[in-house]
């Protein structure tokens, strides 16, 4: 058995260490996106493989046996280009989305997101990384971005403070944040996770309104919520002899 591990995110990380103490051979791939990921115990592979046909090679000149999609709920080029490519044993580890709130406003998509917001400009914690941050540029508001790095380049908003600061956030902290920049209105992806609740909990305290990303589509495949499943599912298949 040997296993690719799809990176990226707080659940790749604790399969890595479930994997390593199990002593499976696995390497774990980040795409290359933050200046300082987190160390692994075990092997890694720093960015993309070329799309689909990169992906394929990989697996084959690395005898992969198994792969494990651990990577973000909105990472979804990488899983649907794992689900392409891969032609044997393949699961997600992916969290449990969060469950909809009577004062959320829930919109399908970024795009939809940026339409959501008031037509007044308004002070916006923009709470989607950055990727995709240039879609809210021609609206009027002055937007709070938390990103891990520096960002590299100017950024494509003209009215926007930056915080550097990586997760697990906790409530007091981003109360205070919410607080201290006069925040009127939360934008957030539907992560699920646990370190990026606490603004929306704290964002029920002042009852301020959440405009709430749904998850991309992505299609059918074996998933699981905890590394415990993933680990039952490869021992499984190595009884069956995949
Ligand atoms: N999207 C988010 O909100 C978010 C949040 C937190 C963490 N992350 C993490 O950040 C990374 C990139 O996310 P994304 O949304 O930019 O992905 P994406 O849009 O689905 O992927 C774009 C391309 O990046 C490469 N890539 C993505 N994840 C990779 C991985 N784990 N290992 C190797 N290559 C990878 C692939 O390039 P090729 O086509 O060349 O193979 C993929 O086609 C992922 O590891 C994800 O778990 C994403």
């Amino acid at each position: 058995m040997r296993v690719l591990l799809l990176g990226g995110t707080t659940e790749a990380n604790r399969m890595a260490q479930a994997l390593h103490a199990a002593k499976i051979d696995a390497v774990y791939s980040y795409a290359g996106r933050t200046r300082h990921p987190v160390r692994q115990p075990i092997p890694t592979r720093t960015g993309g493989f070329g799309g689909i046909n990169g992906l394929r090679a990989y697996l084959a000149s690395e005898r992969i046996t198994h792969v494990i999609d651990a990577t973000h709920p909105f990472a979804a080029g990488m899983s649907r280009n794992a689900i392409a490519a891969c032609e044997g044993p393949l699961c997600a580890l992916e969290r449990p989305a969060w469950q909809i709130e009577e004062t959320w406003i829930r919109v399908p998509d970024i795009e939809t997101a940026a339409s959501a917001l008031p037509d007044r400009a308004a002070r916006v914690f923009l709470a989607i990384g950055k990727q995709h941050i240039g879609l809210f540029a021609d609206r009027p508001h002055h937007y709070l971005l938390r990103l891990v790095d520096p960002p590299a380049e100017p950024l494509p908003l003209p009215r926007a403070n930056v915080i550097i600061a990586k997760g697990p956030f906790d409530y007091a902290t981003d109360l205070a944040l919410l607080r201290d920049h006069g925040i009127e209105v939360i934008v957030s992806k539907n992560s699920g996770s646990e370190g990026a609740r606490a603004k929306l909990d704290a964002a029920r305290t002042l009852n301020l309104p959440v405009i709430m990303i749904d998850r991309p589509a992505i299609p059918a495949r074996t998933v699981f919520a905890t590394q415990t499943e993933v680990m039952r599912w490869l021992t499984h298949s190595a009884d069956r002899g995949v």
